[in-house]
C-alpha cells in the first residue's frame, strides 16, 4: 500500500502497522536465504518477538478502534482475530520447538502471516480508509503501546 496516498486522519497508524509487516517480510526473506542454523534459530526468535507485539497492539487498540465501522469492516475483524490465534499457535510452537522442527513450523509461519498481512493491507486497510475512521489518536497510542512492549521484550 502506497503510503503516502492516505489521508492523514488514517496515516500514521496504518503507516505504523505497515511498517511493521514490511519489517517482518524482510525476516522471512532473511531466515529462507540463511544457510546457517544458529542465524536461523536467531531470526526465527526475533520474528516472534515483533509479531507478538505487532498482534497484540492491533488486538488491544488497532482492532477495538475500527468496531462498529461498518459490517464489512465487523466480519474483517472477526475473521483477523481467528487468524491471530493460529498464528500465536504457530509463535509458541516456533518457540518450544526443536530445531528439527524449526524449518517447517516458520515457513507454515511465513506463508500465513503472509496471507493475513496481504488480507489486511488490500482489505481492511482501504475499507478504513473508505469509512473514514480517524485514527490520529490511535497512531500514538500504538506507537507508545509498541515502545513499552518492546522494551519489556528486549
Ligand atoms: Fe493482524
Ligand atoms: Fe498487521
Amino acid at each position: 500500500m502506497d503510503k503516502s496516498k492516505v489521508p492523514v486522519e488514517q496515516r500514521a497508524a496504518l503507516s505504523l502497522l505497515v511498517d511493521d509487516h514490511r519489517s517482518v517480510k524482510k525476516l522471512f526473506k532473511a531466515f529462507q536465504e540463511s544457510k546457517n542454523d544458529a542465524e536461523k534459530r536467531s531470526i526465527a526468535s526475533e520474528t516472534c518477538q515483533q509479531l507478538t507485539v505487532h498482534a497484540q497492539i492491533e488486538e488491544e487498540i488497532f482492532y477495538p478502534a475500527l468496531r462498529g465501522a461498518s459490517g464489512k469492516i465487523d466480519d474483517m475483524l472477526d475473521e483477523a482475530k481467528v487468524e491471530h490465534t493460529v498464528a500465536k499457535d504457530l509463535i509458541a510452537q516456533i518457540e518450544a520447538g526443536t530445531s528439527e522442527m524449526l524449518e517447517a513450523h516458520y515457513t507454515v509461519l511465513t506463508e500465513y502471516v503472509g496471507h493475513h498481512v496481504e488480507e489486511e493491507e488490500s482489505e481492511l486497510f482501504p475499507a478504513v480508509i473508505r469509512a473514514k475512521v480517524d485514527l490520529r489518536d490511535v497512531a500514538q497510542q500504538l506507537e507508545a503501546r509498541k515502545a513499552e512492549l518492546t522494551g519489556q521484550l528486549a
